[in-house]
């Protein structure tokens, strides 16, 4: 049976994987961002979001930042972007489409990051706004149980464009890989692989869960 997926943010990185993989799979993919069409811009008070037809077996929400700075240097509107685009954007998104989510076994998978589990320098921002997406997904799981799952994919530093600044040269690549006890950083297929999990019936007994593809670095330390 084919079923039916929405992406938002597929059209790089992660949800760019997320959104091959699905579709090698036979599944119809809807993409929402600002360069599909019709464009799609999550921090707008109310996006343009398209309408989709029938049952949709599974949500995906993307969109996110890396806004790495000193606490002293941010300012409230730096923290306010961040929730908007990691966060309310999210809230939108679902607002809008839950009631479309009717069909048996439907599934939300949204991002945090690693640095809410781990308190990371110059991530006070970051870190805030993926909090409160952990939060809202555990609060939505119990709300939408036994109907709707949600659950989280909380990444380390991976390579998209979202983190190409961070991945430029190959010293920083090496350090990068270094940090992380699976001697690597991470992938989008890394991703494709656990959200196409997090979405398909293997997971059916998964809900309100922060899974840590994350190369081991929040859970694991070197002796
Ligand atoms: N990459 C990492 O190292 C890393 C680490 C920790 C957490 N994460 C999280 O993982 C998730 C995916 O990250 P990624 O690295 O794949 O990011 P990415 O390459 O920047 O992709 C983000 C996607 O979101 C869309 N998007 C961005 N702003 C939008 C807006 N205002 N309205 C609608 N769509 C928007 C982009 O498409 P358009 O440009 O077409 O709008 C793009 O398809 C994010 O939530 C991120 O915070 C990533």
């Amino acid at each position: 049976m084919t079923k039916h997926y929405l992406i938002v943010g597929a059209s790089s990185g992660i949800g760019k994987a997320i959104r091959e993989r699905l579709v090698a799979d036979g599944n119809q993919v809807v993409c929402v961002s600002r360069t599909s069409s019709p464009a799609v811009d999550v921090t707008l008070e109310e996006p343009a979001f398209p309408a989709v037809e029938g049952p949709i077996h599974g949500l995906v929400y993307c969109p996110g930042s890396i806004q790495l700075r000193p606490f002293a240097s941010l300012s409230v509107e730096n923290f306010r972007r961040d929730l908007e685009l990691n966060f309310i954007g999210g809230v939108r998104a679902l607002q809008n489409y839950l009631p479309g989510l009717q069909a048996e076994g439907a599934s939300v998978v949204l991002f945090s990051t690693v640095a809410v589990r781990i308190g990371m320098p110059m991530h006070t921002s970051v870190a805030a706004a993926k909090g409160a997406v952990e939060g809202f997904a555990r609060s939505l799981a119990a709300e939408l149980a036994p109907r709707v799952r949600v659950n989280v994919l909380a990444p380390s530093l991976t390579d998209t464009p979202l983190a190409a600044r961070l991945l430029r040269t190959d010293r920083q690549r090496e350090a990068a890989a270094k940090r992380h006890p699976m001697a690597r950083f991470g992938q989008p297929a890394d991703f494709a692989d656990a959200a196409c999990f997090l979405l398909s019936p293997g997971s059916a007994w998964m809900t309100g869960q922060v899974v840590h593809v994350d190369g081991g670095l929040s859970t694991l330390r070197p002796l």
